[in-house]
């Protein structure tokens, strides 16, 4: 397993480029499935997760080929039985689902493993599927859902922690080969929804509403292949910006969507931040000092939970008290005990992280133990003085597109290190 060895202390300084988003890829390859057609997606951000979509595509029958970051595949002829090993490591793989269900009437995949920011249930997916017609049994960890037909249906897709992204994208990908009008209430509205929404409108498909609550669906037939460019990753470019702004540094992030970032840039400036926007560039520095804020994570377009490690390091460096509220994932705190081997002063209180920010971090040994707890475990390797270890750097490349080779380009001293 590969760590990077971080030598802290350099203030991060030049111009760095978006990939395309992880969240919005992984249920738009899921997409493909619903037409014989070719598709053609471009600005693919080259991740071990998107490697894995793609084979879990081909256990399925699906064709698919890569060109530099533009993935060519087409599902002419398909299976509705995902390879059980392939699906149960990979949480976003449950948004084959619905579009098995839609192109074949019947689909088995292995229910996916939770994590440990949370239990990850999908009895929402499997709510909205039943309500459009789908007959569910769980069995030896499958789930199996098959119908003789979807009919379009009101649905109302809200949890106890608010919308379902996946969940989402589940449903509404069902629904497009549905018969009839489908109405789902309480939809998720991340721009990764919409940017889904628009490959399938692309395709063919009757779809208003999305990025709003509630999303109308109207059958069709049949969707046709489509090209069609992914949106820029908005955790991605928070994260580069918290770095920058952590490490005293200034960074250029081109290609970003800054319109995908309000709650992330507000909060940014209420600390402190200096944010300048031309267009589709951000140019951030720290300004000149950090402040505390209080943050709680919310549904988009409130603050990203994806953002919320990222942004405890800085909070960690800014004198004062902040509190972080996660409200989306019942454990999303595994970082706080690694951040603090480096120093930071956290204090845990239910759904609550208090951060004493302000004292000095250096560097040690820690360990990655999710996607965004490594992105804040690399940004506090930056700031603390002397060396720091990240181990289990694999959580970092299943959402981060060559992270420490864009980092050591704005002046970073970080290395992989092969175990
Ligand atoms: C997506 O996960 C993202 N992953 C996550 O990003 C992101 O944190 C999350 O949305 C929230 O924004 C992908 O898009 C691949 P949810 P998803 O269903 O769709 C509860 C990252 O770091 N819930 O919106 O699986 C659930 O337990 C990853 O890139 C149910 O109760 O998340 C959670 O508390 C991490 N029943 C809340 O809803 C369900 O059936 C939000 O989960 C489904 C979800």
């Amino acid at each position: 397993m590969d760590s990077l060895f971080i030598k802290g202390g350099v203030p991060l300084h030049g111009d760095v480029t978006v990939s395309g988003a992880k969240n919005a890829v992984l249920p738009i390859m899921a997409a493909t499935l619903l037409t014989p057609e070719l598709c053609i997606i471009r600005r693919v951000p080259q991740l071990s997760d998107v490697e894995f979509m793609g084979e879990i595509l081909r256990s399925l029958g699906a064709e698919v080929r890569s060109e530099g970051d533009t993935l060519f595949i087409q599902a002419k002829a398909i299976r509705g039985i995902g390879d059980y090993e392939l699906i149960r490591k990979m949480r976003g793989s449950i948004c084959i689902l619905g579009p098995l269900l839609a192109r074949l009437k019947k689909a088995k995949v292995s229910l996916p493993g939770g994590c440990v920011i949370g239990s990850r249930p999908i009895d929402l997916h499997l709510k909205g599927l039943r309500e459009l017609g789908a007959k569910i049994k769980i069995v030896n960890g499958y789930v199996s859902a098959s119908t003789p037909r979807l009919l379009g249906a009101d649905l109302f897709l809200g949890g106890r922690s608010g919308p379902t992204v996946l969940g989402t994208a589940n449903i509404m990908m069902a629904a497009t080969l549905a018969e009839g009008i489908t109405t789902i209430e309480s939809a998720a509205c991340e721009p990764e929804v919409v940017d889904l929404a628009n490959f399938l409108i692309a395709m063919g498909a009757g779809i208003v509403g999305a990025g709003s609550p509630t999303i109308t669906v109207t059958g069709v037939k049949t969707l046709h292949g489509v090209d069609h460019e992914v949106i820029p990753d908005r955790i991605e470019a928070a994260t580069f910006a918290i770095a920058a702004a952590a490490t005293n540094g200034e960074i250029t992030i081109h290609g970003a969507r800054p319109d995908h970032m309000h709650a992330v840039l507000d909060k940014l400036r209420e600390a402190g931040v200096k944010i300048e926007r031309r267009g589709a560039t951000l140019t951030v520095r720290r300004g000149r000092g950090l402040k505390p804020v209080d943050i709680t994570t919310l549904p988009y377009s409130g603050f990203p939970t994806d953002v919320q490690a990222q942004m405890m390091v800085l909070m960690a460096l800014s004198p004062g008290i902040s509190i972080i509220t996660e409200r989306v994932f019942e454990s999303r705190f595994m970082h706080v005990s690694e951040i603090s081997r480096l120093g930071a002063d956290i204090a845990i209180e239910g759904p609550s992280a208090i951060v004493k920010g302000g004292k000095p971090m250096s560097g040690a040994p820690v360990m990655a133990s999710d996607l965004r707890a490594s992105a804040a475990l690399v940004i506090a390797g930056l700031v603390a003085r002397g060396g720091t270890l990240v181990k289990r750097i694999y959580h970092l490349d299943r959402g981060y597109e060559n992270l420490d080779v864009k980092l050591r380009n704005l002046g970073a001293r970080i290395e992989r290190v092969e175990e």
